[in-house]
């Protein structure tokens, strides 16, 4: 065992391309460091309702820049939504790290941080 995770590592040093393709998205189950693109998936599921902004209000939608919800309740609409309008969020949205890198997203809009 100890002997092919060395190999595979060696294997990884000396070939280059180990160490491109790093910006996709995936679920982090180990150290690693992942990258979210937290503006893409919120212009993908968000941005009709909420503006790039956060300000659109379409069909009801929360003003995002001046919202006070916490990071826990930010999680919880966007994984379970709510009974005004929005949808939950949790399968389509699918790793825990994509909804975190939304929270933080969301919280960039606020005019008062
Ligand atoms: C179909 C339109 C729609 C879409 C799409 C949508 N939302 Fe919402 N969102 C709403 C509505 C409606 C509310 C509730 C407004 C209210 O409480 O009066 C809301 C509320 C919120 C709130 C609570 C803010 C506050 O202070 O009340 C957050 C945070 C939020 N949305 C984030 C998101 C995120 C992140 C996404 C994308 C994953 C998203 N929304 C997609 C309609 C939408």
């Amino acid at each position: 065992m100890k002997y092919s995770a060395l190999i595979f590592i060696v294997i990884c040093f000396s070939f280059s391309s180990c160490s491109e393709n790093k910006t996709q998205t995936f679920e982090d189950t180990s150290s690693e460091k992942v990258e979210v693109d937290a503006k893409s998936l919120f212009i993908l599921h968000c941005e009709s309702c909420h503006g790039l902004d956060g300000k659109k209000g379409t069909s009801g939608a929360a003003d995002l820049s001046v919202s006070k919800f916490s990071d826990k309740e930010i999680l919880n609409v966007i994984e379970n939504g709510n009974d005004k309008g929005m949808m939950p969020y949790k399968d389509l949205i699918a790793t825990k790290i994509e909804r975190n890198a939304l929270v933080e997203y969301v919280k960039a809009l606020r005019v008062n941080k």
